[in-house]
């Protein structure tokens, strides 16, 4: 199951990219305005950072599917080919998927909420969709169970497009996607170092130091 930094802060994702096994990094318009920085200096350094084999996802903020298509290619060209386009699910969105599919640029369908979202945009063409758990679940809905279905649906239909879970706010939302089928997810800085926030992982090292250093001077002598 790949694993993307979702933020498009340099200096986190620096740090993310060092310190863990990640896939490349995501980002959506509100990201990229937290940063006050101009949108392509700011990609141009994330792709640096993190090198040009791993992904890099950057979302469009046009409206009608033209406008998206042509928005698309610029951050496609920009990018030098090397970057998958973010496109939210609405009609619109579902038609520039299609028509960049002819293009042969690279697409994720992001703002999915329920099972038919993801299936229509897998079958415009979609290479990636990302179901927003967290959102799902503010509005009473299961976000397992969301990516549950769009696994069984996808597998049905043999769809290739990956389901790159997105939105979570705490590691249980994590950890049950990634038992449902789940290609991929893409998780902040804060949570994705809260996987290795386990105090007694600390506490055991210490012990396991401690017990070493009471024999070491007999095992380093023999
Ligand atoms: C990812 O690409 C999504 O845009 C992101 O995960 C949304 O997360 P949020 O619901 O925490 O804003």
């Amino acid at each position: 199951m790949k694993l993307f930094i979702d933020s498009a802060n340099v200096e986190q994702i620096k740090k993310i990219n060092n310190d863990y096994p990640v896939d490349g990094v995501t980002t959506n318009p509100s990201l990229i305005a937290k940063e006050n920085r101009s949108l392509f200096p700011l990609i141009k350094e994330i792709r640096n950072i993190i090198g040009e084999t791993k992904l890099l996802f950057v979302q469009t903020i046009s409206v009608d599917s033209e406008s998206i298509v042509n928005e698309a290619l610029r951050i496609w060209e920009i990018l030098n080919r090397n970057v998958i386009i973010k496109i939210p699910v609405t009609v619109e969105g579902i038609r520039a998927i299609g028509i960049l599919k002819k293009h042969g640029v690279k697409t994720l369908a992001t703002t999915v909420y329920t099972p038919m979202n993801a299936y229509i945009a897998a079958k415009a063409g979609a290479d990636f969709v990302a179901p927003y758990v967290n959102r799902i679940e503010n509005l009473n809905g299961n976000g397992t169970q969301v990516i549950k279905e769009i696994r069984q649906i996808f597998s049905n239909t043999k769809f290739s497009s990956e389901i790159i879970s997105a939105s979570f706010k705490n590691v249980q939302q994590i950890k049950a996607v990634s038992l449902s089928g789940s290609d991929g997810i893409t998780v902040n800085p804060q949570l994705i170092e809260k996987f290795l926030e386990i105090p007694s992982i600390k506490e055991d090292v210490q012990q396991f130091n401690l017990d070493w250093e009471t024999v070491r001077d007999e095992v380093d002598s023999n």
